[in-house]
């Protein structure tokens, strides 16, 4: 009873949606003019944590699972926000590629406590070479 009243209870905690109807200028996207492939797979599968708008699904928005989704959120962000990637200086890009790179091919991203609830975030091995061939490419040209 005291749990019922208390998981009812918290849902009334206010939130702070990670949400923007804009989109910058210095997005890794629209600044590299990443093919459409590409485009989808990072939005898909890495935005959700590191950039401005999180994509919420039903169950984001029920705590204690909200609270779990908000502190990768505010962690992924401080590592790397897509959003802002351009405004990097091109040394820092150049690091968070090699970075990119190696989480994807180690299987460290997308986070498994995510993947776990979104399927779809998973990397086929296809997807995987596509990401990592165009970052590859994009770090070269840096
Ligand atoms: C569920 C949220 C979440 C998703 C989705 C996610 N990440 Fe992360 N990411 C994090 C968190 C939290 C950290 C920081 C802590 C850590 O390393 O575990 C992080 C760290 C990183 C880092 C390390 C940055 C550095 O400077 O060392 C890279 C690179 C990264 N993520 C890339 C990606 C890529 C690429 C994707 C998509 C394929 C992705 N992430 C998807 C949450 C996420």
């Amino acid at each position: 009873m005291v749990l019922v009243v208390g998981f009812i209870g918290i849902q009334f905690v206010p939130v702070n949606l990670n949400q923007s109807n804009t989109v910058p200028k210095e997005d890794i996207i629209l600044f590299y003019n990443a093919p459409k492939e590409i485009a989808g797979l990072l939005k898909n599968s890495c935005y959700d944590c590191h950039s401005n708008n999180t994509n919420y699904q039903w169950f984001n928005k029920i705590k204690p699972i909200y609270w779990l989704m908000e502190e990768h959120i505010i962690d992924g962000i401080e590592e790397l926000n897509f959003n802002e990637f351009a405004s990097y200086s091109k040394r820092r890009q150049k690091s968070k590629i090699k970075s990119i790179i190696s989480q994807i091919k180690d299987d460290e991203m997308p986070l498994d406590q995510y993947t776990l609830m979104h399927r779809s975030a998973i990397l086929s091995d296809q997807d995987k070479i596509v990401i990592t061939n165009w970052m590859e490419t994009l770090r070269d040209s840096l």
